[in-house]
């Protein structure tokens, strides 16, 4: 049998980029004789097994054939006689359908170095649509190497078409989608994910209520870029610039969903659109089965996010319902990502990027003034149950009033 390092591993380091996980795949071998060296399959039926030692997956060479719809929808062809190259032809980039043995002596039969020193992305063979997760793959990809130039080469921008029209795309099981989507939201140019997926047509099938944000004007005033899409766009952008983890990332992303069903008669104003867009935010939620965490925000940014940048404005009472809405008694880091969000929403406009948001210094202030506000005085004064509830409400109030009037002078 032989062995080689395949897919990311190889691609990687001819990029130069640290090499995290590495695959193999074995030639000439059979399930039977990777198990008598100690192999564990990974499942009844796929031909990959992790190394006794090193947990690395070790998959046989195969040829894939597609049987039905969907995931689950593929039978497997793997033998001894499958090749190296048969192999490779079926993985989904030429950058990824390299491989190398342990001299390090590389086997490129459809052009991958060249494609990395070209900056494309490009599909290796027809096979590419037998995998409709492809099309999500390859727009990560583009987000992930859109600072070294890469590019999703025209004619695989077409298969991604096809796909997306195919209806495969609604096929995928939502924890496959969000796997691709959380990682590429992740990567250093996560817009670049959504401008692909837009570009091939597949925004529109799996986020129609982001898709439906393009072309919609908002007032020049605040949004000199004028689109709502294009903001979103950017708003993202800001995000990964700052860093900013997973769930203010998918917050950014849905926080102006309301904006795609403003009646055009009300162009560019989006009256309420905040409280329009939180049940389009909990369908997008709800398809991808997003984790807690990311759900809850995307909610809170998306009804509250005008609060946040009218923080220096808003009455106390109306703060404290916010700090309470946040429940920033027990979920302080919660609030600082709702700030991290609404930041970088005020950032993501056009020539706005480096503009001083004090309204995040505001917030941060109020809801310390409120955790100031201690329970043991108030059970000392006898209050409990539903009246401990509003004499804290009250003690609360005070000290949001007084922060104000302290920050006014
Ligand atoms: N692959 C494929 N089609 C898929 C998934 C994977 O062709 N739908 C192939 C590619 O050759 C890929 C390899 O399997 O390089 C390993 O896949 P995976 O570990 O998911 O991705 P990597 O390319 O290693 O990329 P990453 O750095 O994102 O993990």
């Amino acid at each position: 049998m032989q062995i080689y390092k395949v897919g990311g591993a190889v691609r990687d380091r001819l990029l130069g980029k640290p090499v995290t996980d590495i695959d193999w795949v074995v030639v000439g071998a059979t399930a039977e004789e990777m198990l008598a060296k100690g192999f564990r399959p990974v499942g009844s039926d796929f031909p990959v097994f992790l190394h006794p030692k090193s947990g690395e997956e070790y998959a046989l060479a195969r040829t894939e054939r597609k049987s039905g719809r969907g995931y689950g929808g593929f039978t497997f062809h793997a033998s001894p006689e499958v090749t190296l190259e048969e192999d490779l032809i079926r993985r989904d980039l030429t950058i990824n359908a390299m491989a190398e043995d342990d001299q390090g002596v590389l086997t490129d039969p459809y052009h991958g170095q060249q494609d990395l020193e070209n900056r494309l992305l490009r599909h290796v063979s027809p096979a590419f649509t037998e995998d409709p997760l492809r099309v999500l793959r390859v727009a990560r990809f583009a987000a992930r190497y859109a600072g070294l130039g890469f590019r999703v080469a025209p004619d695989t921008l077409e298969l991604m078409r096809q796909l997306s029209e195919s209806g495969e795309l609604e096929a995928l099981t939502p924890e496959r989608s969000w796997k691709e989507i959380s990682r590429a939201l992740m990567e250093d140019h996560p817009q670049v994910f959504i401008q692909v997926l837009r570009d091939c047509g597949a925004l529109k099938v799996l986020m129609p209520e982001v898709e439906a944000l393009f072309g919609v004007p908002q007032p020049a005033a605040h949004h000199p870029e004028i689109d709502s899409g294009v903001h979103t766009l950017s708003v993202l952008e800001q995000a990964a610039l700052h860093k900013q983890p997973l769930s203010v990332r998918w917050a950014c992303l849905l926080h102006d969903l309301g904006k795609g069903l403003t009646p055009q008669s009300e162009w560019p104003q989006h009256i309420a659109h905040e409280h329009k867009g939180l049940k389009l935010i909990k369908q997008v939620n709800e398809r991808f089965k997003v984790p807690r965490d990311c759900q809850e925000l995307a909610l809170l940014v998306g009804q509250y996010h005008t609060h946040g940048h009218r923080a220096l404005e808003l009455k106390p009472s109306t703060l404290a319902e916010l700090l309470q809405s946040f429940d920033v008694y027990r979920r302080p880091q919660r609030f600082e990502e709702f700030i991290a969000a609404c930041e970088m929403d005020a950032r993501g406009r056009l020539g706005l990027e480096e503009r001083a948001y004090p309204q995040a210094d505001y917030l941060r202030g109020a809801a310390t003034a409120t955790r100031t506000v201690a329970v043991q005085p108030l059970l000392e004064q006898g209050f409990k149950g539903p009246e401990l509830g509003e004499a804290l409400k009250r003690e609360r109030l005070k000290a949001l009033k007084a922060y104000k009037e302290q920050y006014s002078q």
